[in-house]
């Protein structure tokens, strides 16, 4: 929880400071409403409790690792919502950023987050200046080509798709890099950190399928129904309902099960169940109609 709010302070100064004399004002307003209010951030969180988890040496790279993951998915979400992708009128309960100021300083502002969250690094204060490289890098591959979330989306506008390759690069690349990026900060090797990353990130991906489904749009803050509105493959689409709710729940058992051994893994043990029931409830699922155990973590 504390967390959360040293993230959204964060992000809340990075933007604060892009909004200093001489910006055009409606492009600082579009960059303000693609931020605030925030989702869940659970990005950025994940990227803080593995680096927590792993001694967190270097609590400024570490924290600029997790802002400029979450301001690069913020970017993600207002060029997703645009007209030319998915035409949504909403997200996180508010108009999307093209639908209160256009289509143009929608682009622009999702321009202007990718450059913001590079210029996180710059100003991190890290300590340990020679990790620097490798948590960009990590974070640079989680978004870019080949096989980061610029190259997921663009998936869509191929005639052919695994949902599995989709998926990995669409949603799974962006937590692997929050994974990694929190183990490179604290000095840790990333490799035994990406598997939690792959298994959350895939969790996460069905958990959104399920919730475009099944979920209240109101609740959500986003429509629903758009994985069959714009033909694009889903885990509920191809496993039905159930399938796809048993294969998020056994998702979120690997990843839990993945977590390397070190002093902070109860908490981000925790982190992950919590996450999860929050992500598909219990009590939206049986509303469906869906019988599922609940999990227990030890
Ligand atoms: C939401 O998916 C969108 C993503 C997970 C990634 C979108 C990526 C791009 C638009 C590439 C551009 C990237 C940058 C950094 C500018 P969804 O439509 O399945 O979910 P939703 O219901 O939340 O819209
Ligand atoms: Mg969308």
């Amino acid at each position: 929880m504390r967390s959360k709010v040293l993230i959204e302070q964060a992000l809340e100064s990075a933007v604060t400071a892009s909004e200093a004399q001489g910006c055009p004002p409606r492009l600082a307003a579009a960059v303000r409403h693609a931020v605030f209010p925030g989702g869940a951030r659970i990005r950025p969180q994940l990227c803080l409790a593995v680096s927590m988890a792993c001694g967190n040496d270097d609590p400024g790279l570490a924290m600029a690792a997790a802002c400029a993951i979450e301001l690069l998915h913020c970017a993600s979400l207002v060029h997703d919502d645009l007209p030319c992708f998915d035409n949504a009128a909403t997200r996180r309960g508010q108009p999307s950023v093209h639908a209160a100021y256009g289509e143009r300083l929608a682009v622009l502002a999702g321009d202007a987050l990718i450059v913001m969250a590079l210029g996180r690094f710059a100003s991190s204060g890290a300590r340990r200046i020679e990790r620097l490289p490798d948590v960009m890098a990590t974070v640079v591959q989680g978004v870019g080509m080949p096989t980061g979330i610029v190259a997921g989306q663009a998936w869509e506008c191929e005639p052919r798709v695994s949902l599995a390759e989709y998926q990995r690069a669409k949603t799974g690349a962006l937590f692997t890099a929050a994974t990694r990026a929190g183990a490179l900060a604290s000095g840790v090797r990333a490799e035994p950190w990406a598997h939690l990353g792959d298994w959350l990130g895939e969790a996460y991906q069905v958990a959104d399928d399920i919730r475009d489904v099944i979920a209240d749009p109101g609740l959500l803050g986003k429509p629903v129904g758009q994985d069959a509105t714009h033909g694009r493959p889903s885990a509920a689409a191809e496993l039905g309902l159930g399938g796809a709710v048993e294969h998020f729940d056994r998702l979120v058992a690997q990843a839990i099960a993945s977590i390397p051994h070190c002093a902070g893994a109860p908490q981000l043990r925790q982190l992950v169940q919590l996450e999860s029931e929050r992500l598909v409830p219990v009590s939206m699922t049986s509303t469906a109609g869906v019988v599922r155990r609940p999990m227990v973590v030890a």
